[in-house]
């Protein structure tokens, strides 16, 4: 590898309606006491139908690029990890028109909550190896779309929103990415699931096709508790320990806002004090891809990262998969 990877930019959006647990609790059975201690949310944000996810992604994606003092023309890449798209033929090209980023190439990428991570770290590969200097990397979901509605177990805990970040080639020796690990386990995919309908539709006399469909996500919540409060610590371990970095010289955990008490538990792991873990949650619940970059802007935006800060980030969920990424965020250049 010859470059490194600067962060330089960050933006979001978030759909206008917010949805509290106490108004939730008019909808489905459920209650603020429950959803705060368990989860630590508090509200969520649902999309509106003038509110698609290109609009969301494309809003984020331009409060990016004014942070970075970036123009669209600028970008060589667009990477949206989203699992909720608005096209199954890929999002990222409908971004790449709103914003008008002509010269870039755009595409979705997959990967649930680890998304947003496993987007970051992949178009640092282009910018690493010289073939792509600008990037963009949105992180953009709207389960809302995908949750039922009446199931409790689920439906309390996701929102919507989409949150990007620009990174640049830079040296290597001032990259922001100074570490990274992947790892998916598809053998616990059914722990929590966003999947195909079994449907089928007769085609000709001896051949049935499948129909097109998914079911609303299901998840065995106490199964993806257990193998995040497991996983999580064991790849940030592993990622400090091959990059030499102590626990103490973290200036923050940037993690994937799933659940207050996932938070904690990986903090204490750490011994990082509580109020060097970032976390949002109780006003957008868990927005999956969008969550780091969504907690970023928030923090980058509010003065509490500040250049040359050092991050510890990790993202988890459906495949299963996770991974962590150790950061430095180096804002906007000149
Ligand atoms: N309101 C009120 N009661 C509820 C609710 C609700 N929203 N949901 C469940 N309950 C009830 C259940 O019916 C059950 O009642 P019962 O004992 O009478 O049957 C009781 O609460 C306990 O249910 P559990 O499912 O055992 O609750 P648990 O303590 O495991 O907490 C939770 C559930 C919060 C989902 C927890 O398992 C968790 O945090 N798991 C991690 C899942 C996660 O974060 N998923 C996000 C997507 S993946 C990702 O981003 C990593």
């Amino acid at each position: 590898m010859t470059h490194g990877i600067a962060l330089v930019g960050c933006g979001s959006a978030v759909p206008a309606a917010s949805v509290s647990n106490a108004l939730l609790s008019e909808r489905v059975d459920t209650n603020d006491e429950w959803i705060r201690t368990r989860t630590g949310i508090g509200a969520r944000r649902v999309s509106g139908p003038d509110e698609p996810l290109t609009v969301l992604a494309a809003r984020a994606a331009e409060a990016a690029l004014a942070h970075a003092g970036w123009s669209a023309e600028d970008l060589d890449l667009i990477l949206l990890a989203t699992s909720s798209p608005d096209d199954l033929f890929g999002t990222a090209p409908r971004v790449q028109a709103a914003i008008g980023a002509n010269r870039s190439v755009a595409f979705d990428l997959t990967a649930a909550c680890s998304g947003f991570l496993f987007a970051l770290i992949t178009a640092g590969q282009y910018l690493a190896t010289g073939a792509m200097t600008r990037a963009l990397v949105i992180g953009a979901d709207q389960l809302s779309r995908w949750v039922d509605w009446d199931d409790r177990r689920t439906c309390v805990l996701f929102g919507d929103a989409a949150a990007a970040v620009a990174v640049e080639a830079c040296p290597a020796e001032s990259t922001g990415l100074l570490g990274f690990r992947m790892r998916s386990d598809g053998s616990r995919n059914g722990c929590l699931t966003l999947a195909q309908t079994a449907e089928h539709a007769p085609l000709l006399a001896d051949l049935t096709a499948q129909r097109g469909g998914f079911a609303p996500i299901q998840m065995n919540g106490q199964e993806v508790y257990k193998f995040a409060v497991r996983e999580v610590p064991a790849i940030l371990a592993e990622l400090l320990d091959a990059t030499g970095t102590r626990a103490d010289q973290l200036d923050w955990l940037l993690l994937h806002q799933a659940n207050q008490r996932i938070l904690d538990a990986v903090a204490d792991r750490f011994q990082v004090p509580h109020g060097r873990v970032l976390s949002n949650l109780a006003h957008y619940g868990n927005t999956s891809a969008a969550t780091i970059p969504l907690m970023l802007d928030e923090a980058v935006k509010d003065g509490r990262v500040q250049p040359g800060h050092l991050l510890a980030s990790s993202g988890f969920g459906a495949g299963l998969s996770w991974g962590g990424a150790l950061l430095r965020w180096s804002g906007p250049q000149g």
